[in-house]
């Protein structure tokens, strides 16, 4: 299967729109294609609407944006993709016959995947052309910030096309789930079905309203369901002996009556409650004001469950070790020269990384320095494996020197010189340059001390690694001590450092 670098969308309303805004973000071309030229600006604003929420999702470097363009034919657009995504309304037939359309123009090593909420593999492939490259993709709303992707294979499916696929979701920072068999409403709509069904029914009985049910989910289990789903939960609700007792204490109630399958009849006053329950709940937000609270929401839950490595939070972790060593390769491609200090890190400065005078904040200055130093440790073998066998260095002095300003949308670059590297000890100088004009920004000079983390205390580091690091540092000798290096805080600016 190919690489993919361009991605192709058959449908551009509100899931063809949040899979182009994330494949852009991750530095993948979109070709759109819908019947409606109108759907053009469309897609162009949701693209814009989400940028703001997915530049706060990890400032880990990425690539340079993909590009965008649109057509109303289809076989242009399977003519040019790399890997298409379907995204057209939910009706069996159409799926069928436009499926079929796309798979006589797009050459048979394209990958086709549906986003059908419902529909089955096998019968959406019937007609297609190499049903082997089929399968679907069935991503949640927002595509752009939730990680999700169903994937289902039919009866034709090739495993090789779904590994292909699980590639390339990863690669844009999505979590693939494979689904061991195809399922009408596959995994996750079987569940929310299930809730909604009895939403429905408790709404249609008078028992509550929605914001009641809606309170219901989001004071409690919905808090725990962001890590743990429901299963590990309730073998946490079974106290030491774990799900076993959990079974055993609640098994009974399973045959009481506290849940109905069957949904109830969408009678006109059933939609009525369900409409003006929701709209009280709005309280006059519009639904965009209502999409960027979520989607600030949906950002910083990720970035919390981050740091517990779990769930959503390990997804973004391993895409932001992704972006990282693709950085770092391209960093390192670009140190031709030795004695040169290296380029670790290439960025562009966010809307969000600005204060009140419009000039990017300090702490994004060592954000910078924390990238740079990042990517020196990969380039010299500081990896997980030897973060785990408890050694890292730890950064224990910082002088940061302010030259310049850095404006929104300003490209940046950071070069490190090793000034002096010991058993323990690591000087590190780095400066911020302005990409356009390699105008200096800042400079900032920082010691590492190696430490065994387990006893938090300074000690030698492996022989090894010292001298991958000293090699860098000898090279980077031959270049004279930058000015700015050894300086106090408050010495005047041309005064000579110490
Ligand atoms: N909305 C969700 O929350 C959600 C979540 C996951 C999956 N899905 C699935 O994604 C698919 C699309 O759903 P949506 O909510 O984006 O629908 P939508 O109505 O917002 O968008 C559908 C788009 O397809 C276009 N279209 C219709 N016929 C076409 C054709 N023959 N060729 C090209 N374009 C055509 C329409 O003009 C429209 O822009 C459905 O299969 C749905 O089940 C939806």
């Amino acid at each position: 299967m190919r690489t993919v670098k361009t991605l192709g969308l058959l449908g551009t309303g509100v899931i063809g729109g949040g899979w182009a805004a994330r494949a852009l973000h991750f530095g993948i071309d979109v070709i759109a294609a819908d019947v409606k030229p109108e759907m053009e600006a469309w897609i162009r604003g949701a693209v814009a609407n989400a940028e703001p929420a997915l530049a706060r999702l990890t400032s880990a470097p990425l690539p340079p944006k993909g590009r965008l363009s649109f057509t109303t034919d289809l076989a242009v657009m399977a003519a040019r993709a790399d890997f298409i995504q379907e995204n057209i309304p939910e009706q069996l037939e159409l799926k069928q016959r436009m499926l079929a359309a796309v798979s006589r123009h797009a050459p048979a090593d394209v990958i086709i995947a549906s986003s059908t909420s419902g529909l089955t593999p096998t019968e959406l492939q019937r007609d297609m052309v190499a049903p082997e490259r089929f399968l679907v993709a069935h991503p949640f709303n927002p595509v752009y910030l939730l990680p999700l992707v169903e994937l289902v294979g039919g009866a034709q499916t090739a495993p090789a096309a779904t590994l292909a696929a699980s590639a390339f979701f990863r690669y844009i920072g999505m979590h693939a789930l494979v689904v061991r068999r195809e399922v009408p409403g596959h995994l996750t709509d079987r569940l929310q079905e299930a809730l909604w069904r009895e939403i429905l029914h408790l709404v249609n009985d008078g028992v509550a309203t929605t914001g009641e049910l809606d309170d219901s989910i989001i004071y409690g289990p919905g808090l725990r369901w962001a890590a743990m789903g429901t299963n590990l939960i309730y073998h946490l609700a079974g106290g030491e002996p774990g799900m076993r007792h959990m079974l055993a204490q609640f098994g009974p109630c399973l045959k009481w009556p506290w849940t109905r399958l069957e949904a109830p009849e969408l009678t006109e006053s059933l939609i009525d409650r369900m409409v003006e329950g929701t709209e009280r709940q709005a309280a006059g937000r519009s639904i965009r004001e209502l999409e960027r609270l979520r989607d600030d929401y949906l950002v910083a839950i990720q970035q919390v469950l981050r740091q517990y490595d779990i769930g959503a939070g390990a997804t973004l972790r391993a895409l932001e070790e992704r972006l990282f060593a693709d950085a770092g390769t391209q960093a390192g491609a670009l140190a031709a020269d030795p004695s040169l200090p290296l380029r670790l890190v290439e960025t562009v400065v966010r809307p969000e990384w600005v204060d009140y005078n419009m000039h990017m904040s300090d702490y994004n200055y060592y954000r910078l320095l924390g990238n740079a130093v990042d990517q020196l440790y990969r380039k010299v073998g500081i990896d997980a494996a030897y973060r785990s066998a408890g050694h890292m260095f730890y950064t224990v002095e910082t002088h940061l020197m302010h030259l310049g300003e850095a404006k929104v949308g300003d490209a940046l670059y950071v070069t490190t010189r090793l000034l002096s590297v010991d058993d323990k000890r690591l000087r590190l100088f780095h400066q911020i340059h302005r990409t356009r004009d390699d105008a200096l920004l800042a400079t900032g000079e920082q010691l590492h001390l190696h430490v065994d983390t387990a006893a938090a205390k300074a000690c030698c580091m492996d022989a090894a690694l010292r001298a991958r690091l000293e090699a860098i540092s000898a090279a980077q000798s031959a270049q004279p001590v930058p000015a700015q290096a050894g300086r106090h805080v408050g010495q005047p600016k041309h005064a000579p450092a110490a």
